[in-house]
């Protein structure tokens, strides 16, 4: 990591909240000759170092998509790898995870996952609750599609129950609805692999989220890469549907 990188980001314009679709795993693997899972593993070390990364800067809400509504279309065999994954970096980081007071919460629908991922996710999440320095949302079995639907019926509940009446629905009123409910929108979302698509995450929670796109596999996405991301981010001009005041 070269110090020019890192005296470049400005501490005190970081990201809130980053969001990343770990992409490219497959291809890095191909590229091996290896199969998709050994991508999916060398994956999780990458996100060994980014939530590492994020806590030591300071960024407050870190959400990673490890797996979509549309991921069980994949292979039984590569989708209980990715499983297993997700069991191997619980057991393997959650003491290290809680002892630097990160909070594990997932968004999605998780009782569809198999037992044994999603009592390990659940005693994650028991563990950490008290955790306030790193929110990391991992999204597993998650859509945008899927988040709005749920909270559109969450809300259609209240309604029919007499909480809430129809014109009291807006924009923030949704927004307690969602899986992300408590977290401020993402800042800056991170897509790696070259594709150039949001594949269904977050979609109501990314209006004015600013993108950033690299050829990179996530495989081999560093710190290096996530440092890279926010500078260019600060160089952004947000204006949220606005114009600046000296134009
Ligand atoms: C997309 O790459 C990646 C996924 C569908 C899974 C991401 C999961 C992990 C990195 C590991 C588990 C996560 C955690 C939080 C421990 P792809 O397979 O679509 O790659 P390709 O487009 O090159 O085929």
């Amino acid at each position: 990591m070269s110090n020019t990188i890192i005296k470049e980001i400005d501490y005190d314009r970081l990201p809130k909240h980053v969001a990343i679709i770990m992409d490219g795993n497959g291809r890095w693997a191909r590229k091996r000759l290896l199969p998709r899972k050994a991508g999916h593993k060398a994956g999780v070390e990458r996100v060994k170092e980014i939530v590492e990364t994020v806590g030591d800067l300071g960024i407050k809400y870190l959400t990673l998509y490890a797996f979509s509504t549309e991921n069980w279309k994949r292979s039984n065999d590569e989708v209980s790898s990715l499983m297993k994954l997700l069991v191997y970096y619980l057991r393997n980081e959650i003491k290290t995870l809680h002892s630097n007071q990160v909070k594990i919460k997932v968004i999605g629908e998780l009782s569809k996952l198999p037992s044994t991922p999603k009592q390990e996710i659940l005693d994650a999440i028991n563990l950490t609750k008290n955790n306030d320095k790193l929110i990391l949302n991992i999204a597993l079995n998650y859509g945008g599609r899927q988040d709005i639907i749920r909270a559109a019926k969450l809300f259609a509940k209240d309604v029919n129950d007499g909480k809430l009446k129809i014109n009291q629905l807006d924009e923030e009123t949704f927004n307690n609805y969602l899986y992300t409910s408590d977290n401020p929108d993402p800042d800056l979302l991170i897509r790696p692999s070259g594709e150039l698509r949001i594949s269904n995450f977050l979609l109501y929670q990314i209006a004015y989220t600013e993108f950033w796109f690299s050829n990179i596999y996530w495989p081999d996405f560093s710190k290096k890469h996530l440092y890279q991301a926010i500078i260019d981010f600060q160089q952004r001009d947000r204006r949220y549907g606005g114009i600046k005041d000296d134009k």
